[in-house]
């Protein structure tokens, strides 16, 4: 008989213990422990065939030059932005988690590449939706043509044999994992989708559905399931009210892969960002937009984020940011107005308002603008956020327009992080970010000096000779303001 059993956890980090504690001793989170009933299950059914009894093969210590390496192999989706946020596709095995708001569009962007992958089986698990639900989304989904050649030649996953050309989707509407886990062993899917981790529950744990050990017990039988058989596994996420995956943190650490699909809910753009990759770069970003028939990859992200406009207005800069290893330009806006009250609204969207703050006590400190009674606003535009420094400088150039009720020359841009002294300090991949300058026909833009050749071998890395676009090397925001509004 199993035993019944009840033990404390704590909602933040998952860490046991068998009384409730106001503090966390292992996070040191307060009052975030909960009680939950726990049964471990006395007869030893294992559940996935992997359990940790039946998988004891005794490990030996190898030497890293005898650990055979195979090409590593990655499945490629047709969803060119879905495969640059993984760092380069989908690596076989891996457990990739996605989380985001409610609404958002996860299980739209899963399902739409279940739908579209070719020459693959994948198994789409929904305990949310009825597969009648899922069914009409379908429809509305347009079909993306499969393109060729999708399939890594040296990928273990090999297609389904029938030589079907498209791929196949299959719904299965189920929420415990032992049934879930029976249907793959019958099916044998190349891709498993659950559409979400917090409806599942594993006969192992006694607790409801979502609580912080039905979580961590299923993710670790999917987690077995996926390195025993190589299957790539793709985890859908809820997110609490603070923007945090809701379940233990562990969660985030026992994935190979955190995906975050970010965005206002009322703006048609959506973001996928990386935030743990263990197979790639941590820092790309995938752009798509939520049309009526699903999700679109926008390929070229700059000419959605800058609006058109025909006279240039005050307040609107154009900054040359770079996310993961793409240039993008955003727009970047700031008004600032005489305050009403007695204490000025400092706001910011899409930006750092500690940042904002900094930089508003700069151009006060430094360029003597009298910032201190105004309120003012910052946003980033097409709702994005923006953690790269070197949209200071474009920020800085905003407010003072606005303030200053001037506009900004049309066709310039700027990319500099602006310093506590008023300096204005070199950012990484200038030569990328000049390039993207160029391409979307600006005419010119400011950059630190620091960023500026001083050896003859830096030379050849930034030849400004290659540019047709005018480069304006500044040391101080003081030069900056001079040279735009004299
Ligand atoms: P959904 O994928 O259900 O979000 P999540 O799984 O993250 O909770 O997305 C639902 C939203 O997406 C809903 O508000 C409607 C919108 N939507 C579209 O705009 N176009 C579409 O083709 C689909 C399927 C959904
Ligand atoms: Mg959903």
């Amino acid at each position: 008989m199993a035993k019944t059993k009840i033990a404390y956890f704590c909602q933040s980090c998952g860490f046991e213990s068998a009384k409730w504690l106001g503090k966390c001793p292992s996070c040191q989170q307060w009052n975030t422990f909960v009680e939950e009933i726990l049964e471990k299950s006395s007869a030893s059914v294992p559940n996935w065939k992997a359990s940790p009894a039946s998988s004891q093969r005794a490990n030996k210590p190898v030497e890293v030059a005898d650990i055979t390496f195979k090409e590593e192999h990655r499945l490629l989706t047709p969803d060119k932005e879905f495969n640059r946020v993984l760092g380069g596709g989908i690596v076989a095995g891996s457990l990739v988690l996605i989380g985001g708001e409610p609404g958002i569009g996860k299980s739209t962007l899963m399902l739409q590449l279940a739908l579209n992958m070719p020459n693959v089986k994948v198994l789409y698990v929904s305990g949310e939706e009825s597969d009648h639900q899922i069914k009409m989304r379908a429809e509305r989904l347009a079909p993306h043509p499969p393109e060729g050649g999708a399939f890594d030649a040296t990928g273990s996953l090999t297609p389904p044999s029938g030589g079907r050309g498209a791929g196949a989707c299959f719904i299965l509407t189920e929420t415990s994992t032992q049934n879930i886990f029976k249907q793959i062993e019958e099916l044998q899917p190349d891709v498993l989708v659950i559409d979400s981790i917090q409806t599942l529950h594993s006969s192992h744990v006694e607790s409801t559905p979502g609580s912080v050990s039905q979580v961590r017990e299923c993710t670790a039988e999917l987690l077995r399931f996926a390195k025993e058989t190589s299957t790539p596994v793709f985890l859908i996420g809820h997110i609490t009210k603070d923007g945090m995956i809701a379940g233990p943190k562990i969660l985030e650490h026992m994935v190979d892969t955190v995906l975050q699909f970010e965005g206002d809910r009322h703006h048609v753009y959506r973001i996928l960002r990386t935030i743990k990759n263990r197979f790639g770069s941590s820092s790309e970003l995938g752009i798509y937009e939520m049309l009526g028939e699903g999700l679109r990859e926008v390929s070229n992200p700059s000419e959605i984020l800058l609006s058109q406009r025909d006279e240039p207005l005050s307040g609107i800069t154009i900054s040359a940011t770079l996310e993961g290893m793409r240039p993008m330009l955003i727009e970047t806006q700031a008004l600032v107005s005489t305050s009403a009250y007695g204490t000025p609204q400092r706001t910011a969207t899409g930006f750092d308002t500690k940042r904002m703050s900094m930089l508003l006590a700069v151009l006060e400190k430094r360029c003597g603008f009298r910032l201190g009674n105004q309120d003012v606003f910052l946003n980033i535009t097409g709702g994005i956020r923006v953690e790269d420094p070197a949209i200071d400088l474009g920020l800085a150039a905003a407010i003072i327009s606005s303030h200053q009720d001037i506009p900004i020359p049309a066709k310039t841009c700027f990319a500099g992080e602006i310093g506590l002294s008023g300096e204005i300090r070199a950012v990484n991949r200038v030569e990328q970010r000049i390039a993207e300058a160029q391409k979307l026909g600006f005419e010119q833009i400011f950059i630190s000096k620091y960023n500026m050749p001083s050896a003859a071998k830096d030379k050849k890395r930034l030849d400004l000779s290659r540019y047709t676009i005018d480069v304006k090397p500044v040391g101080r925001i003081e030069e900056v303001f001079g040279l735009l509004f004299g």
